[in-house]
């Protein structure tokens, strides 16, 4: 077999798994497994993982060329070759490493726009004459995950006289729900979609704007549409008024757009300045990641322990539990960063990628809940997956009998899954649970906005060297795009190619050809 620039992981790999994974926990643990930065504390010391290892993991880093990469991504240079595209959710947050002056002082006059506009929607002239009282996001993936996430996450920083709902599902119920209850004359509609031919997002816009319109009339309801895209003449051609139109750079992935104009319903909802505190901690995790030398940086760290698991362990799912309510939708949100992103099968020149070599499942949820569901197969099952505990200090610490419940649960699952236990008596094989099973802990001091930019803005940057170790472009999306054509060609009708299975289900359900 060829030699592979993972084979020094496959050795280390033999030499580790087999170890007693709650002995070496307690022997004195290599520096490099826990870091901080940003709000966040990291500890990986329960990670299957030791220093020769680790020293092995860094070699594959310094060999994938990190630091010109991270030159590359933070100036602005394309980084996304299939697209020709830079990567510009860093500049977002702040633009001033960018090589091009035009393009930073263009992200810079985008951000005074929607800021502005978010400003004005709090006084009663932006629909025609009415404050806004609801705003309703319509977009799917990149343009409703991140939104979702920051939304629920910052509810104490919410305006109160705001509520904001999302709409991403093609199901009726999804945009009934949102509108449920909601004033017409005092709803903002805002279409966020970065190419503005995203059929679900469209045809939600559609149903929205015909609500609007069969109760304020078609004046009425174009008053009440904004659009955030990186194609403004398709969301003018839909009807927006061009001055309602926020755009964004193709330079944007759908995935990173949260810190652009894809944000608009977030800077319309929070108190004024949260949503700039919010890039703010993402600028300081941006920092760290620049600054800081490779060895104590919590991406490259982070990014270096999921390799580890990915190709050296051969682990194929990551599970992510999150210790804070409002942080249920964590897991959702990184399956499309990290599952967009490095859920490929071919390296940046299209050659085929290593076995392993690209991204793992990511799933998850909310603790304590899911230690009542799936922790069971975590524990007990023959599958291993790695877990990630995602906790708030502030939290843990607030004078509330639940809150410290809930820290202790999550620390002594980590506990549990490392130590296990060996049962006596009645049913001993049952009751027994294997243990050395890998954790790692993150911490946010609190439940921030800073602290939040700076968790996303981590996870970004640890997608981003994991893609310079596997080799591959994680701004691209191609995966997605078959199932798009398909839908198409079965609403219209064309049978043409499709299977005997894929052509029964047409006709149970009526699909293709009927005017409906
Ligand atoms: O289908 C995948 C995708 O292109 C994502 O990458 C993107 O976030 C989502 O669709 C929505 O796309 P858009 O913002 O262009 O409507």
């Amino acid at each position: 077999m060829p030699a592979s620039v993972f084979d020094p992981l496959a050795d280390h790999a033999l030499r580790l798994i087999d170890e007693d994974l709650s002995a070496l926990v307690r022997q004195p643990r290599d520096t490099r497994l826990t870091a901080g930065a940003a709000h966040i504390h990291l500890d990986a010391r329960k990670q299957r993982l030791d220093g020769p290892a680790l020293d092995a993991l860094f070699a594959l880093l310094e060999a994938s060329g990190f630091s010109a990469w991270r030159d590359r991504l933070l100036t602005g240079a394309a980084v996304n070759e299939t697209e020709a595209r830079p990567a510009l959710h860093p500049a977002l947050r702040d633009p001033s490493r960018l090589t091009e002056q035009a393009v930073a002082d263009a992200l810079r006059a985008a951000r005074s726009a929607t800021r502005e506009f978010a400003e004005a929607c709090a006084r009663p002239d932006v629909l025609n004459g009415h404050p806004v009282r609801r705003v309703v996001n319509i977009g799917i993936g990149g343009s409703d995950l991140g939104p979702r996430l920051v939304s629920d996450a910052l509810k104490a920083f919410s305006r109160e006289d705001v509520e904001l709902r999302f709409v991403s599902n093609l199901d009726p119920a999804d945009l009934d729900d949102a509108l449920e209850g909601a004033d017409p004359q005092t709803t903002l509609v805002c279409i966020t979609s970065k190419s503005f031919t995203t059929q679900e997002t469209l045809l939600n816009a559609r149903a929205a704007r015909y609500w609007l319109a069969r109760r304020l009339g078609e004046a009425g309801a174009d008053a009440r549409l904004a659009a955030a895209t990186a194609n403004p003449q398709r969301a003018e051609a839909f009807g927006v008024a061009p001055d309602r139109i926020f755009a964004f750079a193709d330079g944007v992935g759908g995935r990173y757009s949260l810190w652009s104009a894809a944000g608009l319903c977030l800077e319309i909802a929070l108190e004024p300045n949260v949503f700039d505190r919010l890039l703010a901690g993402a600028a300081e995790m941006d920092r760290h990641f620049t600054e800081a030398p490779a060895e104590a940086n919590l991406p490259v760290l982070k990014a270096l322990i999921d390799v580890w698991n990915r190709v050296g362990l051969k682990r194929a799912s990551r599970c992510v539990a999150v210790y804070s309510s409002r942080l249920e939708r964590l897991a959702a949100y990184l399956q499309q960063l990290e599952m967009e992103s490095l859920g490929k099968g071919v390296t940046r020149t299209g050659e085929p990628l290593a076995d392993e070599a690209c991204g793992a499942l990511v799933w998850g949820g909310r603790g304590c809940d899911v230690q009542h569901s799936f922790f069971q197969w975590l524990h007990q099952g023959l599958d291993e997956a790695p877990v990630d505990f995602v906790g708030v200090e502030a939290l843990a610490r607030q004078d509330d009998p639940r809150a410290a419940a809930l820290a202790a649960n999550m620390v002594a699952q980590g506990a549990a899954l490392l130590d296990g236990r060996i049962a006596e008596g009645e049913f001993a094989e049952h009751r027994s649970m294997p243990g050395g099973r890998a954790s790692s802990t993150l911490l946010l001091d609190d439940l921030t906005p800073e602290a939040l930019g700076a968790l996303i803005a981590l996870h970004e940057h640890k997608v981003f060297v994991e893609s310079l170790i596997y080799g591959l472009n994680p701004y691209d999306q191609w995966g997605v795009e078959l199932g798009k054509t398909l839908a198409n060609a079965i609403l219209s009708g064309d049978q043409d190619g499709f299977d005997p299975s894929t052509r029964a289900l047409m006709a149970r359900l009526q699909l293709g050809g009927s005017e409906r």
